[in-house]
């Protein structure tokens, strides 16, 4: 078999690439929007604590997992997932993985388009001066304004997915490759500028106790299921899309380490996010930290807007936000190309057209949540709540146990022995351990617990 072929979109540079390529994934809204304000609605320390073992029990072994079928195929998720099932003589029903995966991935990036527009008007909304001095009230308001406004949502929607074609159209080594290189350096720049802003300025105590003190009573099993949800997210798996990365891995890489540097860098980035923000809310009387998701775009410019000099540092947030969310965009956008490009035989600009013209139209409805459609509600979801609920708190955890009870249960061990060369043995070890034992049942306890808790509440 052809365990060390090259695959037709090419390979990264160096293990370094991958790194900070599927750092780029990883570290996304996910970390500064979504989680602190999940965080933040769900009493903030024992959340967190919950979300950290789920990133170290489950995320980090299925994130394995799913690089090891990715290196071994050499190809998009759904074509890896084929081979891995036929080289293993496994039922070929196990393939359908692959196809949630890339169908997820889409839904994502539909509605992951439309936020991280928010994100590049507010880049403009902070520099024009408009926010000086606001408060609460006129926060609210100018946020209205942006999600009354389809023709602005859609207009930033259509920008954003163009600044994802423009990387995924040059391809892994010259766009991909190139992208994450020169953003993810700069990213770990300004967010270490804006942590020494908050330790100045913002109320740097108060963040700490939020995010490490344990209220187990704010937790609820629903709590725990969103803190799944959101370990899967944040890591990017569950969807292809670091299968589609580690397709693109050296051979010679380890992949053990290398996800634990991947993950460590996304916990702390998500931490850190969670410092700054909590930092400056604190600051400011009168904001709560479980502001749900207008906590990023209405607390924090009116925490911005009170500071000397933060609407500035308050637009540099949200470039900081843009180049996370376009680094994990891109992301979403690769596994569907490379996908498309293998079944159709067609170019890889054809491809990317065509994929972000679907990803284009599904994000439709998610702008008209906002504005025309807010009031049409399906079992109490708008058209955006349920994308982003049945995408990551349905489909990725559906297929990252599917992804554990395969690798776990039946690959073919050839498979593992070639992708975990140069992996400690003990590392092995207890990868093997959760991924067989440990992943597949915190998976389906926390799933089962968290729909029942969600639907009966
Ligand atoms: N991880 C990204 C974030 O935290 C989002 C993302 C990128 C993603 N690619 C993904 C989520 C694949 C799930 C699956 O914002």
């Amino acid at each position: 078999m052809a365990l060390q072929k090259k695959g037709m979109h090419g390979a990264w540079t160096s293990r370094w690439t991958f790194i900070m390529a599927a750092t780029g994934s990883a570290v996304g809204l996910g970390n500064m929007w979504k989680f602190p304000y999940v965080a933040g609605s769900n009493g903030g320390g024992a959340f967190v604590l919950i979300y950290l073992a789920c990133i170290l029990l489950i995320g980090v072994p299925v994130m394995m997992a799913e690089v090891l079928i990715g290196r071994h195929g050499r190809q998009s998720p759904i074509n890896s997932m084929n081979e891995a099932v036929h080289v293993s003589g496994a039922d070929l029903r196990w393939r359908s993985v692959g196809w949630i995966g890339v169908v997820a991935g889409l839904l994502i990036l539909s509605f992951y388009a439309v936020i991280a527009g928010w994100a590049l008007d507010y880049i403009l909304l902070m520099s024009s001066g408009e926010l000086q001095g606001i408060n609460g009230a006129t926060a609210s308001a100018a946020f209205d304004n942006l999600l009354s406004n389809p023709g602005r949502l859609i207009a930033w929607q259509t920008l954003f997915l163009m600044l994802c074609v423009g990387v995924v159209i040059g391809g892994v080594k010259k766009g991909l490759g190139i992208a994450v290189e020169t953003l993810m350096p700069l990213l770990f720049l300004m967010l270490l500028l804006l942590l020494v802003f908050a330790v100045l300025k913002g109320n740097f105590a108060a963040a700490v106790g939020f995010l490490f003190s344990f209220d187990l009573d704010a937790l609820t099993w629903r709590g725990v299921l969103e803190a799944m949800g959101q370990a899967f997210f944040t890591l990017s798996i569950g969807m292809g899309a670091i299968m589609a990365y580690g397709a693109y891995m050296p051979q010679d890489a380890n992949i053990g380490k290398t996800i634990l540097i991947v993950a460590f860098f996304d916990s702390a980035v998500a931490i850190i996010s969670g410092l700054i923000i909590f930092s400056i809310v604190f600051a400011t009387p009168g904001i709560e930290p479980s502001a749900g998701p207008g906590l990023m775009f209405i607390s924090l410019p009116v925490a911005f807007g009170g500071m000397p000099g933060g609407l500035l540092i308050g637009a540099l947030f949200f470039v900081l936000v843009s180049i996370a969310a376009w680094s994990s965009a891109i992301s979403l956008l690769e596994p569907c190309v490379a996908w498309l490009m293998e079944a159709k035989n067609i170019s890889r600009v054809k491809a990317n057209f065509i994929i972000a013209g679907v990803a284009w139209v599904l994000g439709l409805g998610s702008v008209f949540s906002f504005n025309i459609w807010a009031d049409y509600k399906f079992a109490g979801f708008t058209y955006f709540d349920f994308l982003d609920f049945i995408t990551a708190n349905i489909m990725l955890p559906i297929s990252g146990l599917l992804i554990t009870l395969f690798v776990g249960y039946l690959i073919k061990r050839d498979i593992i022995d070639t992708e975990m060369q140069g992996t400690s043995e003990r590392i092995i070890r207890l990868w093997e351990l959760t991924i067989k034992y440990i992943a597949p049942f915190a998976i389906a306890l926390v799933f089962i617990m968290g729909v029942y808790d969600k639907f009966t509440s």
